[in-house]
């Protein structure tokens, strides 16, 4: 079995979450992690509020969008102004191979206020291509660190 982890992070929390993810997977799971890159993502917080809060795609460098080989697919974002980051959004409009097939979105968030609105959109996307089966879950920056509650999230949604 195969299952992609791909994700953004720009201060590294969302890549903790990532890690932690795909090390709880690697027992059943072959892990391919893909962690994106945005080529035109600007510095400042309000920039990066702006572009996200109007659901901007941003440039991303290349990568694998062919998930066709994955039975089970992963997405993370920080949440940015209650959505994803440009960079996730174009990795969701671009990648194929999704139909039918068991995916995970994962968020972490500040305060938390508009991850579920966040982990809607990314679904959005994704079911407009056929993929089934949505688990969701999200992490608060304060808890990226501890490695036993991000665990015990995870044994909820497995
Ligand atoms: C531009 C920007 C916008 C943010 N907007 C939100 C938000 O709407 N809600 C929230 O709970 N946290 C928000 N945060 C906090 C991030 O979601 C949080 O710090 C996240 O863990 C960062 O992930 P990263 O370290 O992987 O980049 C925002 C952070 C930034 C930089």
């Amino acid at each position: 079995m195969k299952a992609a982890v791909i994700y953004y992070s720009y201060s590294g929390n969302t890549r903790a979450v990532a890690q932690a993810l795909s090390a709880h997977l690697k027992g059943e799971y072959e892990v391919q992690a893909i962690e994106l890159t945005a080529l035109d993502e600007p510095a400042s917080f309000l920039g990066q509020c702006r572009r996200a809060f109007s659901h901007t795609r941003a440039q991303i460098a290349p990568v694998d969008l062919d998930l066709s080989g994955c039975d089970l697919i992963c997405v993370g974002t920080p949440v940015w102004a209650f959505g994803p980051v440009p960079a996730v959004n174009t990795y969701l409009d671009r990648c194929s191979g999704v139909e039918n097939k068991e995916v995970i979105l994962f968020a972490t968030c500040g305060s938390g206020t508009g991850n579920e609105r966040c982990l809607q959109y990314m679904q959005g996307l994704l079911a407009k291509k056929g993929a089934k089966g949505f688990k969701r879950f999200s992490i608060q920056q304060s808890k990226v660190k501890d490695k036993e509650f991000i665990l015990s999230r995870l044994k909820k949604i497995f």
